[in-house]
């Protein structure tokens, strides 16, 4: 049989596959794991919809290969259940941070690494927020109820 084996975790849990060698990871997760939450945008790594978290960093899923996760702990947005994706999620909702939702899981997965990133000496700051959500374009909300969301994650 052609194709890789490769064992990882995603969202917490083990997960060993056959996969195709030239089998995306966005299609991987969307597909093979029924992970419909990260979008597939552009394909080519503009968008920033496909973005999810390996090893806790941001990663354009439609440019990685599912052959080349062996071993990584994949979080996506289904995965978000912690007390930071709570706070994530309920600053989206009362900011009306996602109007149709295409980039909103990409929007978090930024959101998330910039929240845990100790070397940011400020999370509320609106330039910062900004330098790091330009990784992922949004055609609805004009960004500013976005930098408003992740500025009320941020824990006091
Ligand atoms: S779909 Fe991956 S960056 Fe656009
Ligand atoms: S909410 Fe529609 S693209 Fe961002």
């Amino acid at each position: 049989m052609t194709g890789v084996s490769v064992s990882l975790r995603i969202n917490g849990a083990a997960v060993t596959a056959h996969v195709a060698p030239d089998l995306t990871l966005a299609d991987f997760l969307r597909g093979d794991q029924g992970l419909k939450g990260t979008h597939i945008g552009c394909e080519e790594g503009v968008c920033g919809s496909c973005t999810v978290l390996a090893d806790g960093e941001t990663l354009r899923s439609c440019l990685t290969l599912a052959a080349q996760m062996d071993g990584a702990d994949i979080a996506t947005v289904e995965g978000f259940d912690d007390p930071a994706g709570d706070r994530l999620r309920k600053a989206f909702a009362e900011n009306f941070a996602a109007q149709c939702g295409f980039c909103t899981a990409g929007m978090m997965a930024v959101a998330r690494e910039f929240l845990a990133d100790a070397t940011v000496a400020d999370h509320r700051n609106e330039a910062a927020i900004r330098s790091r959500l330009n990784a992922v374009v949004c055609r609805c909300t004009g960004y500013q109820a976005i930098v408003a969301a992740v500025r009320a994650a941020v824990p006091e």
